[in-house]
């Protein structure tokens, strides 16, 4: 097991990595150790992973909150549903929320214990890779509203990640390679080296091997720690971390977030912003090159051609970094350099758009 920190002075907290700690029941109740747990997860993970947790907590108040599965359900309604269990169960301020699932139980459990008498414990338990790398840290957490994903949320962060690779073992071969795409987004931030190291072992990734994921997973969540001690709201830096995200976020909306997974969308806007910054003159071809070449190797698409362009542009102009009508990007000025700007050049953007949309 290896464990970072994420320095957020006395709301810091560590991230547990590792092959099998679910199955370390002696050291999971050290970690889950409050009077009362509620077990937040979906129909289709608690049947694999809430025994585990109820081994650990043998002997103590321990009770399970199950939620239909999928990105429909990340809604007032179903934190509604978990705040009436904790009532019923008479949950208090130091008792603990466990949230064991991908992204959507996460958010929809980190947002309860934000809200619940005004801010209770919870510990992330990520078991899909993106969660892993990237929603189990941060402390972002939320639900969707009609009118837009993530629009009603607060910033709470953790007591705990418990991100255990063993669990990656029964999720579907595509959630895998939607994660990918956020390891590989990191590189491509700050980490040129971890860039080249994700070319060396994409096999060994995909098919599943543990010291692979561990060094895959661990390098992701230090630079997003990282980037989180030093910008924790989003005043600056953490921008950094929407990488491929305002050309993703296109894709989904204009898709309807019905065939294409997040993490498939933001890898074609991983290759969309770098071809933004080579066409802005910025990050060399032979790079861009490089990374359609990594995102095919990882079963990943890399255009969107069933996208009309001027539908992805209607798209990308509601989105929350424009600024006086210019939006800004997260570009790149090579592999490991990301920086945010609004300052390209039109004709860069357009160029963009016809190589990658219909
Ligand atoms: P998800 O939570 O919907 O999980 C994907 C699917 O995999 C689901 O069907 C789930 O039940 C299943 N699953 C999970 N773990 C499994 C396992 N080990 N074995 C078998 N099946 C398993 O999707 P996700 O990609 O994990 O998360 C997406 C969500 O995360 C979105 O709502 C997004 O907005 C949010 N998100 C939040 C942040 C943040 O910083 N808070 C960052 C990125 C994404
Ligand atoms: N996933 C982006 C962030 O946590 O800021």
């Amino acid at each position: 097991m290896t464990a970072l920190l994420v320095e957020l002075g006395e709301r810091s907290y560590p991230i547990h990595i590792g092959a099998g700690l679910l199955e370390d029941s002696a050291w999971l109740a050290g970690v889950l150790s409050a009077r009362k747990v509620a077990v937040v997860s979906n129909t289709t993970v608690a049947p694999l992973y809430a025994a585990a947790v109820h081994k650990a907590r043998a002997g103590r108040e321990t009770h399970d909150i199950v939620l239909p599965d999928g990105e429909a359900h990340k809604t007032l309604a179903t934190l509604s549903h978990i705040i009436d269990a904790l009532v019923e169960h008479r949950f208090g301020r130091d008792d603990l929320l466990v949230a064991l699932g991908g992204g959507v139980v996460g958010d929809l459990t980190g947002f309860a214990a934000a809200c619940y008498q005004r801010g209770m414990g919870f510990v992330q338990i990520p078991t899909t890779l993106l969660a892993q790398v990237d929603s189990s840290v941060g402390g972002k957490t939320g639900v969707n509203h009609p009118g837009g994903k993530n629009l009603i949320g607060a910033f709470h962060q953790p007591q705990a990640v418990v991100a255990d690779i063993s669990t990656l073992r029964t999720l579907p071969p595509r959630e895998l390679r939607a994660g990918l795409a956020e390891v590989v987004k990191y590189g491509l931030i700050c980490d040129a080296e971890f860039f080249d190291w994700i070319e060396a072992h994409a096999e060994p990734l995909l098919a599943l091997d543990a010291a692979a994921l561990t060094h895959a997973v661990h390098r992701s969540c230090a630079i997003k720690a990282a980037i989180v001690a030093r910008d924790e709201r989003e005043q600056g830096d953490r921008a950094l971390l929407n990488l491929g995200h305002t050309f993703g976020h296109a894709i989904e909306t204009v898709t309807g977030y019905s065939t294409w997974l997040h993490g498939e969308a933001v890898a074609a806007g991983l290759l969309m912003a770098a071809t933004l910054s080579a066409e802005a003159g910025w990050m060399p071809e032979a790079q861009v090159a490089r990374l359609s070449t990594l995102l095919r190797r990882l079963g990943l698409r890399t255009d969107a051609a069933e996208v009309p362009a001027a539908q992805a542009r209607a798209a990308m102009s509601l989105d929350k970094k424009v600024r006086a009508g210019q939006l800004r990007f997260v570009l790149m000025r090579g592999i490991g350099a990301a920086f945010v700007t609004a300052d390209y050049p039109a004709a860069a953007l357009e160029n963009t758009l016809r190589r990658h949309f219909g």
